[in-house]
């Protein structure tokens, strides 16, 4: 394994019971406070993907906002934030999904891209699998190639991995 990634792990804060009882929270702010930490994560995005004709890098709401500017830019691709509903100001089109209680929705620009493009979903975490489903879902409409989702944390006991069906997803840490 890269030796990276142990630097990346242990930048990482853990915090009980947030947001509420029972979770163990990954809290990726303390990784940013490390400048080779958050370096060498963006660097492995990038190794994986500067060679793969990616033009769309599309980010999530709101720690997508955080990895994927730097890795699109490093790969020359363009980046595509997708919102929570009402955000966006210009024309949009949205997808539902489910949360644990209720649901919520994502919306992107229409015309932020076009259909054959080449794109990868960026996160920080899955957990459920339901916010990445739906991003792929979304870039998949508008006619999107989702070559594969990228976190920097996987809780592989909410098994949403099993959500995303073949699509690939890369992950930098499994987390207990
Ligand atoms: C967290 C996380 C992912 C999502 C993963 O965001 O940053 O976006 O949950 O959960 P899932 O795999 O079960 O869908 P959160 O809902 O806390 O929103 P925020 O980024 O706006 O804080
Ligand atoms: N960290 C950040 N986001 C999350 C987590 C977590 O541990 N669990 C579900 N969403």
């Amino acid at each position: 394994q890269d030796a990276r990634i142990a630097r990346i792990s242990s930048s990482i804060r853990v915090i009980p019971n947030f947001p509420k009882p029972g979770v163990m929270f990954q809290d990726i702010t303390t990784m940013l406070l490390d400048p080779k930490a958050f370096k060498d994560t963006i660097d492995l995005f990038v190794e994986r993907y500067k060679d793969k004709d990616i033009s769309v890098v599309a980010g999530v709401e709101a720690r997508g906002f955080i990895f994927g500017p730097p890795i699109a830019l490093a790969i020359g691709a363009k980046f595509v934030p997708m919102r929570k509903p009402g955000k966006l100001p210009g024309e949009v089109i949205s997808e539902e999904y489910s949360l644990e209680y209720g649901t919520d929705k994502m919306e992107m620009h229409v015309g932020a891209v076009e259909a054959g493009e080449r794109a990868i979903v960026i996160d920080d975490l899955i957990a459920t699998g339901g916010t990445l489903s739906a991003a792929i879902k979304l870039l998949e409409r508008v006619g999107l190639h989702v070559v594969e989702s990228a976190c920097v944390i996987e809780l592989p006991e909410l098994k949403g991995r099993d959500r995303l069906g073949d699509k690939p997803l890369f992950v930098l840490i499994k987390a207990a």
